[in-house]
């Protein structure tokens, strides 16, 4: 049967703005383990409220050394129990045994990542990568803290500069079968380029351009810092923060999903 042109022209409108309301829905379903949100409160309700909020989108979740010391282990089971990943960002700089069985517990948290120093040196990190092996668990290297500067490092006897000390120690971490680094916006292409395809880069300072900076004095927005050959991107205020966590969290997720970097974390 053979519809005139103007009701050609209307059926197919009226199926484009089906197919429209489709991408909608299954846009609400949509998530990328990229993008890892920062639970940095002292609260673990109000925690685990935006993680319920937010969990559409966001599947990955970063708990630090506040949050940890007060809720401990149960409260990465829990998080656990809800399917979504934890980073645990608890910096473990002792001895090779004890940060070798300290990784261990970790493990048995069924965490995908966790941080160490690099600055404990190749033995330290050898047990730490000793420690997750044939488990789902990444070990990252922490190189030099951003809150320090030339003359911090020169203050406890490091007379390099800061990004010279950044190279060598994330050189070190590789060499010592590190697979993944925490660096900051200003490192991700000079250790993209130095260390090769393969290392994970996990990168906070993440700002859009209407984001407030808060004390994150260097940033890149998702995209830049992607583009730059980060493989996933930490974000805590831009979204905990937010008069509208949901919205916050959709358009980054939508930013980072719509942006084709060739670098994604190796298995
Ligand atoms: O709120 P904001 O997006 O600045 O949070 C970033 C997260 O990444 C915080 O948990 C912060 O401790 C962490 N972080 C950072 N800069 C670093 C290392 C870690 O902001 N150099």
């Amino acid at each position: 049967m053979r519809f005139p042109t103007i009701w050609r022209k209307r059926l197919i409108f009226a199926g484009a703005k089906i197919c429209n309301c489709e991408a909608l829905r299954s846009n609400r379903a949509m998530s990328t383990d990229k993008v890892i949100v920062a639970l940095d409160y002292d609260d673990p309700a109000t925690a685990l409220s935006l993680v319920h909020q937010i969990r559409d989108y966001i599947t990955f979740f970063k708990v630090g050394s506040q949050l940890f010391t007060r809720t401990g282990p149960e409260f990465i089971r829990e998080l656990r129990s809800l399917n979504v990943q934890v980073f645990l960002d608890l910096k473990f700089h002792d001895i090779p045994a004890t940060v070798g069985h300290a990784v261990l517990e970790a493990v048995k948290l069924d965490v995908r990542f966790l941080t160490i120093h690099t600055s404990g040196g190749s033995e330290m990190m050898k047990a730490a990568v000793q420690s997750v092996a044939g488990s789902q668990t990444t070990v990252l290297g922490v190189t030099v803290l951003t809150s320090m500067d030339d003359s911090a490092l020169h203050e406890i006897g490091v007379t390099q500069t800061v990004s010279a000390q950044v190279l060598h120690l994330a050189q070190l971490a590789q060499q010592s079968g590190i697979r993944g680094l925490v660096c900051s916006p200003q490192e991700i292409a000079l250790i993209r380029r130095k260390l090769g395809p393969e290392i994970s880069l996990v990168t906070p300072g993440i700002r859009s351009t209407s984001d407030a900076k808060q004390d994150q004095k260097r940033t890149l927005s998702a995209s830049e810092a992607l583009n730059q050959g980060a493989t996933h991107l930490v974000v805590g205020r831009p979204i905990t923060q937010a008069p509208d966590p949901v919205e916050a969290a959709r358009k980054l997720v939508e930013e980072v999903l719509r942006n084709k970097t060739p670098h994604t974390e190796k298995s």
